[in-house]
C-alpha cells in the first residue's frame, strides 16, 4: 500500500480521491486550507484509520512550509494537487470586465501554489523511489479548447500546465513522474449539478491513470479517462 497526499481534500474531486485511496488501504494525508471548516473531510476521516488531516493553504507559502516541516521526511508515493479556484463569475472575467485583484488571487491558488507545493514535497517523492506528482488543470487551460471568456480561470490553468511540463524537464533525472490532468466536467461545487460525470467517476479515472504511469510518461497532459489531452 502507498502513501498518498491529496492537496485540496475537503470537497469535490479531492474528497472523493481521499475516500477511494483510503478505502483501498492506502495511507492518505488529506490537506485542507481551513481545517476548522472541513466537515465532510472530518466525517470521512472519523470513519477511517487511513486518513490524516493536515492544514495546507496553497495560496500561502508559509502554510506550505509549515505543512512540509510537519510531515518531515516521510516518503510519499503520490502527491495530487487538486486545489483550485474558478476565479469568480464568468461576467467578471470577460474581456470587457476583468476583476484584476481576483486574477492575482487565482494565480496564487491555481498556478504559483501548486508549483510551491511541488517544490516543498519533492524530497518526499524522491524518497519513495518512484514518486508521482499530478496537478489538476482543466481543458479550459488548453490552447486547443474553443471557448472564449473565462480569462482568469483559463490562463491560470494554462500556466500551471506549462509549469508542470517544465517541472517534468527539470526533474528528468529524478525518480518522479509529473503529470497534468483534466479531470472531466465533474458534478461538484465547481462543475455544477449538470456536469457530465460524477466525482466518483472522475476520481476512479484519475487513480487508473496514475496506476498506469511510468517515468516515460512524465510531462503528459491527460484526461480523466486516460486519453492524452491536446495542449
Ligand atoms: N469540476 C469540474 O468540472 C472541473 C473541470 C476541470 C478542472 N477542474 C479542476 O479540478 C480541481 C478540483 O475541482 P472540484 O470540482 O473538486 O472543485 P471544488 O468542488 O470547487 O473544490 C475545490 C477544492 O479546492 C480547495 N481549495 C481551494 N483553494 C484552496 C487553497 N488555497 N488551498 C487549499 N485548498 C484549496 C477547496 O477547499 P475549500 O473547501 O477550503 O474551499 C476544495 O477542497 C480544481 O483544480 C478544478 O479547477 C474541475
Amino acid at each position: 500500500m502507498s502513501n498518498i497526499m491529496i492537496v485540496g481534500a475537503t470537497r469535490g474531486i479531492g474528497l472523493e480521491l481521499t475516500k477511494q485511496y483510503a478505502e483501498e488501504g492506502n495511507s492518505v494525508i488529506a490537506c485542507a486550507r481551513d481545517t476548522g471548516s472541513a466537515s465532510l473531510l472530518d466525517e470521512l476521516a472519523s470513519g477511517s484509520d487511513n486518513i490524516t488531516i493536515e492544514q495546507l493553504d496553497v495560496s500561502n507559502p508559509s502554510s506550505i512550509e509549515e505543512a512540509s516541516n510537519k510531515i518531515g521526511d516521510t516518503a510519499i508515493d503520490t502527491v495530487i494537487i487538486v486545489a483550485g479556484a474558478v476565479g469568480g463569475m464568468p461576467e467578471n472575467q470577460s474581456i470587457d470586465n476583468i476583476d484584476i485583484e481576483e486574477w492575482h488571487r487565482t494565480l496564487d491558488t491555481n498556478t504559483i501554489g501548486p508549483l510551491l507545493v511541488a517544490k516543498a514535497f519533492k524530497d518526499n517523492l524522491v524518497a519513495s523511489g518512484n514518486g508521482n506528482l499530478m496537478i489538476l488543470s482543466s481543458q479550459l487551460g488548453a490552447s486547443t479548447w474553443p471557448m472564449g471568456g473565462m480569462y482568469i480561470y483559463s490562463t491560470t490553468k494554462a500556466a500551471v500546465g506549462k509549469a508542470g511540463k517544465i517541472l517534468s524537464l527539470d526533474w528528468a533525472e529524478e525518480p518522479i513522474t509529473v503529470s497534468i490532468m483534466h479531470p472531466g466536467w465533474v458534478q461538484t461545487d465547481m462543475g455544477g449539478p449538470t456536469a457530465e460525470i460524477t466525482a466518483e467517476e472522475s476520481a476512479s479515472g484519475i487513480r487508473n491513470v496514475i496506476n498506469g504511469l511510468t517515468k516515460e510518461d512524465s510531462g503528459n497532459f491527460y484526461k480523466w479517462n486516460g486519453e492524452i489531452h491536446p495542449w
